[in-house]
């Protein structure tokens, strides 16, 4: 079934002197599992960052999950019902805990506080960190950073997830619990997981490898 859709998608930045997505056209199925790959500046982020809804094109049609993103007014609960986004900068409040920082995506819901707590936990847990879980960023490592995003990013079982070099900073064996955690979401709940990397062998790891040059896709094929 077609899940994500995207035609002739056009981004530009600078009034227009740079463009990042030149006519980009792409579909994905739901449940999915697909790697995006390119050079530095190629589009990738900026990609993301539209299946995310975080960012408008200039030109074209988003359409997710039935959802024409251009006709929304407010995208919030968009991003909040559907969406996990593991950023390329991890971006955790430096004055809030681990735990504060897992629960950020709960604030808007309307679940008790309770379960809230529990959620944000069960997740911490799941990437190794519940007892940093009163910690606050700035003490922790870059692996530790990108491992509370990932919890994050999970706290509100979306159906999408969308990971920016998740293991970019990483060594080896921490990068693998990160993938093997985020293998496990798409295989146990038939979350779709599209992930940017510049590493080969996690891009094998996928179903579909997409390439990006120049804000198109130069190549499109089944692992
Ligand atoms: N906010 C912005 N303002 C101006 N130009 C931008 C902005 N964000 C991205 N760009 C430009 O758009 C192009 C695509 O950037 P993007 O971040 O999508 O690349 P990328 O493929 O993610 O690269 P990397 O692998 O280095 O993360 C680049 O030329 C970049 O300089
Ligand atoms: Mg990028």
């Amino acid at each position: 079934m077609e899940f994500i859709s995207l035609k002739n998608v056009i981004k530009q930045y600078d009034d227009g002197q740079v463009t990042a997505l030149n006519r980009l056209n792409l579909t994905i199925e739901k449940g999915s599992f697909i790697s995006i790959i390119g050079p530095s500046g190629s589009g990738k982020s900026t990609l993301l960052n539209m299946l995310g809804a975080l960012d408008s094109p200039d030109a074209g049609e988003i359409v997710i999950d039935g959802i024409n993103l251009a006709q929304e007014k407010d995208l919030s609960d968009f991003r909040r019902d559907k969406i996990g986004f593991i950023f390329q900068l991890h971006n955790l409040l430096p004055n809030l805990t681990v735990e504060e920082n897992v629960e950020i995506p709960l604030i808007a819901t309307k679940l008790p506080e309770k379960e809230k707590k529990e959620r944000a936990l069960k997740y911490i847990e799941a990437v190794g960190l519940l007892d940093k879980k009163d910690t606050k960023p700035n003490k922790l490592s870059g692996g530790q950073r990108q491992r509370v995003a990932i919890a994050r990013a999970l706290v509100n079982n979306p159906s999408i997830i969308l990971a920016d070099e998740p293991t970019g900073s990483l060594d080896s064996q921490t990068g693998q619990m990160v993938l093997d955690i985020l293998k496990n979401m798409h295989e146990e709940y038939n979350v779709t997981l599209i992930i940017v990397t510049h590493d080969n062998d996690v891009a094998k790891l996928a179903e579909r490898t997409i390439m990006i040059k120049d804000g198109q896709i130069i190549e499109d094929k089944q692992n």
